[in-house]
């Protein structure tokens, strides 16, 4: 599309929210449904918002609270007003006139369940609205099945009104070109024909398109602008229609992505929301999710099977069958395949989280690997620490959460318990399989388990007979091979260290 020239603001815009939505069978508003992770109103505010008007202004009803505290938090430059009664667009746009008050120049309306319409086609529309020197410019497309829709009926190629679906003739209905319910108005026009409308329809509501035919009426230029992106003008009124557009918008966000220089493997299993944010040169592998404002710096590999909900992954990082929320995988890193990352966590460069691991409010120094079947919460570990296989973090006694830290350099025997709150120093040792109660200072080597107890021969006495009896009659006094050599490669190495 070409790039459209800077526009003068408008004086306002209307966003009509208050409609019903019922076909969503929902408790929440169908304005909250996320469409790529964002709130579908949130879409329409943005693209009003690039027009500058001097007023924002939501007209809300239905389920307002929700539409509010949405508003007030986000928008809080947005005017809310309520149509107390839902008696039609025309009334809920003359609700937001009142708010106005006296306004001259244009005022856009537009609604808050049309997720796709860009702020380009705004624009555009306010283009064409100013080039015909119109009263009144309609958004309008031409659609394959135009059922429910408002029909364009134009006369001399002109615009002449519009005629609702159930107020349409037969020969109406076979009008293809619809009113996606996107206007621009020259406000007086607009606040004459409001106050003109009349409930005389097979809905007995004030229909805001009367204004069109008041205008012409009146002889004034009535104008449209048609786009061929028939997506935007589309509405979401039950979840049929929210997963197609979720399907499209995701569709779309695949190809910006892809043609910003992102891999993506297989875009029939790949999801990434409005908020995600990718660097070049990113692969994303089969069955991946990236939500919220979740990152992914270049080299890094994504997937396949992994979910992350805003996590930071770091360059050249590998993430692999994981599920991530609001954590830090720093450059160079490792996760999975079988790893849950739960909020809180932060890997450190070249750093490793392993297959089933889950970890929580952990700080885990560059280096530093907890490479299998650990749980590893209220963690503060330093740089170049092992944690052995099978090692628990046991961070709650019931009652409170408490900390557990390891300095720089540990080593964390396989299948040890540390019990929070402790502190293992600097180049200290745990022995496998031991419970740490107590502290361990720096350098130390921490055994805390039971010693190997041998009751010699207790099979051949206790078992005769058995086949366990007759395999250890066979190999009485052997040991295996790799053992034997292992351990005297051990016995050398420590008495070249004693030299
Ligand atoms: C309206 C148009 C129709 C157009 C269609 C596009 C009229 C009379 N008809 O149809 O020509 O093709 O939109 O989708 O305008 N709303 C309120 N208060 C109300 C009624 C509606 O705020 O009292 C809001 C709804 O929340 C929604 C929008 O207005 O955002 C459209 O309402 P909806 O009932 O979906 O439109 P239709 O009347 O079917
Ligand atoms: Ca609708």
């Amino acid at each position: 599309m070409s790039t459209t020239p800077a526009q003068a603001p408008v004086a306002a815009v209307i966003v009509l929210a208050a409609g019903g939505g019922t076909r969503m069978k929902s408790k929440s508003s169908k304005l909250l449904h996320p469409v790529a992770g964002r709130a579908m109103l949130s879409y329409s505010l943005d693209a009003a918002q690039t027009l500058n008007p001097d007023k924002l202004v939501v007209v809300v009803g239905h389920m307002r609270e929700q539409v509010e505290a949405l508003l007030e938090e986000s928008y809080p430059q947005a005017t809310i007003v309520e149509q107390p009664v839902r008696n039609g667009t025309g009334g809920a746009v003359a609700c937001g006139m009142q708010a106005l008050g006296d306004i001259n120049r244009e005022v856009v309306v537009t609604y808050g369940d049309v997720p796709m319409l860009s702020g380009e086609t705004l624009a555009q529309l306010v283009a064409t609205h100013r080039e015909g020197g119109n009263a009144c410019t309609v958004l309008t497309a031409v659609v394959p099945d135009p059922t429910g829709y408002g029909r364009i009926v134009r006369e001399g190629g002109q615009v002449a009104r519009i005629v609702e679906h159930r107020d349409a003739t037969e020969a109406e209905r076979q009008i293809r070109e619809i009113n996606s319910g996107i206007y621009v108005f020259d406000s007086a026009v607009l606040r004459d024909g409001l106050a003109n409308l009349e409930p005389d329809n097979d809905q007995g509501e004030l229909y805001l398109t009367d204004v069109l035919g008041y205008a012409r009426l009146h002889e004034r230029n009535v104008g449209a602008y048609m786009t061929d992106d028939i997506w935007q003008t589309e509405g979401v009124n039950d979840r049929v229609q929210l997963a197609r557009m979720n399907a499209e918008v995701n569709r779309r966000i695949l190809e910006h992505w892809m043609l910003e220089g992102v891999t993506i493997v297989d875009p029939h299993t790949t999801w990434i929301e409005a908020d995600a944010d990718l660097e070049p040169d990113v692969t994303i592998l089969p069955n991946t999710q990236l939500l919220g404002a979740t990152s992914v710096a270049t080299g890094a590999v994504i997937g396949p099977d992994t979910t992350l909900r805003d996590v930071e992954v770091g360059e050249n990082a590998h993430v692999i069958r994981t599920h991530g929320e609001l954590s830090v995988i720093n450059a160079d890193a490792e996760v999975g395949p079988f790893a849950r990352l739960r909020p809180g966590t932060v890997l450190g460069a070249h750093g490793k989280i392993g297959t089933f691991v889950e970890t929580k409010n952990a700080q885990i120094g560059d280096g530093s690997k907890v490479p299998h079947l650990t749980y590893c919460g209220d963690a503060f570990i330093g740089e170049g620490v092992n944690v052995g296989a099978g090692t628990i973090f046991a961070n709650y006694d019931g009652s409170h959460k408490t900390p557990t830290h390891l300095g720089d350099c540990v080593f964390i025997g396989s299948n040890s318990v540390l019990v929070a709150p402790v502190d293992i120093g600097d180049g200290a040792f745990v022995a496998a399989g031991s419970a740490i109660v107590e502290d361990v200072p720096a350098g130390a080597l921490a055994i805390a388990r039971g010693r190997e107890h041998l009751s010699s021969d207790w099979v051949l006495r206790k078992r005769a007979g058995s086949a366990a009896a007759d395999a250890a009659s066979d190999s009485a006094g052997e040991i295996h091979s790799a053992v034997a050599e292992a351990r005297a490669a051990l016995r050398e190495e420590n008495q070249e260290d004693d030299q």
